[in-house]
């Protein structure tokens, strides 16, 4: 039984070599397991004289408590030392300074559509607004576009299950504006509309922003000159050519397509015309006393033109390294 002070002591250094808690239990696997190295001094009591017997049984159980007891201390030290590795790890340094905050700026198509209300708020426009989700009923009847017209080919959209849509454009918020206020009315309405159309000129989400002004006397001489000005003062050019080309729209009579000559030749930018009596008609306003006229301007294609954009859909990509040149 001499060798059991060696082997307690070889176990004690081993445990105390250890640095994990994976090495830890294959160093008490290595003194306790079934086939360690204090287990088989046990095993060997048995063939020790009776008298030996309980002095050497004494003696390796007084070594095997040493031994637990020093692995005990360790696997403590080891799971402090752990959680304090990972406390450190996780640690806030509240002391140190930020990583300085990243300017936001607006979308060009923002930035396009606050110049414009600003431009016709000077001109006495005030802005009104309208749901993205529109009845069928203020997107196209009261617009004059009955069910079965051949106009709403051309505006085919997005059909919500109760037979609402996504608004074709923002002529909707005119009528829900007649509908709820007396002449004089002098608006603007930006917003999102949606169309089944995909290409460099045509996304199927985009922006306008609807005018119109009713009053008694109102005329096309008032609508070309409101638009002409407004043109005039958006692009910052007393030559900007205009061109209202003669055109069709259900909801005005008569009905002209907005031209601008840009560096690519004529772009359309809107529609416009003097308000159909039959949507007067519609939301109760008496077309025999009222006039008025209305437009309908794409927003994107504004902001195309003015930053020298050739492709409608970069607007809508969200590239950052494209959107960040507007601001
Ligand atoms: C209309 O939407 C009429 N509501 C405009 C109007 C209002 C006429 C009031 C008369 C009175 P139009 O479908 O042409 O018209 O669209 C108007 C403008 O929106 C176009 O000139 C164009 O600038 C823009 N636009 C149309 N479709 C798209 C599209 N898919 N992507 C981007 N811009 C578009
Ligand atoms: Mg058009």
């Amino acid at each position: 039984m001499n060798n059991v002070d060696a082997i307690l002591q070889a176990g004690l250094a081993a445990v105390a070599a250890v640095t994990d808690l994976i090495e830890l239990e294959q160093v008490k696997a290595r003194y306790l397991g079934k086939s360690g190295e204090l287990t088989e001094l046990l095993k060997q009591l048995g063939k020790l004289a009776p008298e030996e017997r309980k002095a050497a049984g004494a003696t390796i159980n007084q070594a095997k408590q040493a031994f637990e007891a020093a692995h005990n201390d360790k696997r403590d030290q080891l799971n402090a030392a752990k959680l304090e590795a990972q406390l450190a790890a996780e640690a806030l340094d509240v002391t140190l300074p930020g990583r300085g905050s990243v300017g936001g700026g607006l979308h060009p198509v923002a930035l396009t559509l606050e110049r414009i209300s600003g431009l016709f708020r000077t001109m006495g426009f005030e802005v009104a607004d309208g749901p993205e989700i529109e009845t069928d009923f203020y997107n196209f009847q009261a617009l004059n576009v009955p069910e079965n017209h051949p106009a709403r080919a051309m505006q085919d959209t997005f059909y919500v299950e109760n037979g609402d849509v996504l608004r074709t454009h923002t002529s909707p918020i005119q009528a829900r504006f007649m509908m709820n206020n007396e002449p004089p009315i002098k608006i603007v309405a930006p917003g999102r509309v949606y169309r089944v159309d995909s290409d460099a000129t045509h996304s199927p989400m985009f922006h306008q922003m609807e005018g119109l002004w009713v009053e008694e006397g109102v005329s096309f001489a008032d609508l070309k000159a409101v638009v002409t000005d407004f043109l005039r003062r958006f692009f910052e050019r007393d030559d900007l050519q205009v061109r209202f080309r003669p055109s069709f729209f259900p909801f005005t009579e008569p009905s002209a397509e907005i031209d601008v000559l840009g560096e690519r030749g004529w772009l359309e930018v809107g529609g416009c015309g003097m308000v159909h009596p039959n949507v007067l008609r519609n939301v109760n306003i008496d077309p025999e006393k009222y006039t008025g006229f209305a437009f309908g301007i794409g927003l994107d294609r504004f902001a195309m033109l003015r930053y020298g954009v050739n492709d409608l859909r970069l607007f809508f990509e969200n590239d950052l390294n494209f959107l960040k040149q507007f601001n």
